[in-house]
């Protein structure tokens, strides 16, 4: 599976501002949304484009225009929601397709709520967009939810991951792409990542 965990200094320096304890909903918003931005940068390298004949300023020219495939963003509810308007920026005509995901009591499985995909999801690339990837299961669940919608491009942007997690969704759905600002140390008993960022939605919404 493709992990890549972008080390450039921007994100390191926004990803350490959101480390600090006390930080405000306002500042660690702004950070989840700039380092999004940075990530998609960095995932969409591999977007094929395709030649374009234009009339510049200073006659014909031939210009470079994404082909085909589109994107749609899948933000998983509720803290993925705090990292779609970096993305939106970069893709700004992107579709967005909300997943929202809860664990069923019984069965400790993650079970959809909420699934409202756009169209044609078979032609489009979907990056999946979620804070932490802690221990899997609600990735491996969307990743299931878009591959039974046809879905045979996905990528995946988070701001941490723990190294149990990538080992689950490594071994459920090996044809991913990962995208991560950082690899953290482990997962501590509540499922929360260590160093981590603490709970993210709440950080992002100003709940608790
Ligand atoms: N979700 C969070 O918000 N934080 C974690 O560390 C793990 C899951």
């Amino acid at each position: 599976m493709k992990i890549v965990e972008v080390r450039h200094p921007l994100i390191q320096h926004k990803l350490g501002l959101m480390r600090r304890a006390g930080i405000s909903t306002k500042e660690f918003r702004e950070l989840a949304s700039e380092v999004a931005a940075l990530l998609t940068y960095e995932a969409t390298q591999d977007l094929e484009t395709v030649e374009e004949h234009i009339d510049g300023w200073a006659g014909p020219l031939v210009v470079q225009r994404i082909k085909g495939a589109k994107v749609t963003i899948v933000p998983i509810l509720r803290a993925g929601i705090g990292m779609l308007p970096g993305v939106l920026d970069l893709i700004p005509a992107a579709k967005v397709s909300v997943v929202g995901l809860q664990r069923d009591e019984q069965t400790l499985k993650p079970i959809a709520y909420y699934e409202k995909l756009t169209g044609r999801m078979d032609e489009r690339i979907a990056m999946i967009v979620d804070p932490m990837l802690a221990t899997a299961g609600t990735l491996i669940a969307t990743v299931d939810m878009l591959k039974a919608a046809g879905c045979r491009r996905i990528k995946g942007l988070f701001l941490v991951a723990a190294p149990e997690g990538l080992k689950r969704i490594e071994a459920a759905h090996p044809d991913i792409e990962i995208y991560t600002a950082a690899i953290d140390e482990r997962l501590n008993e509540h499922g929360y990542i260590l160093p981590g960022l603490g709970d993210a939605g709440d950080k992002i919404f100003g709940t608790k």
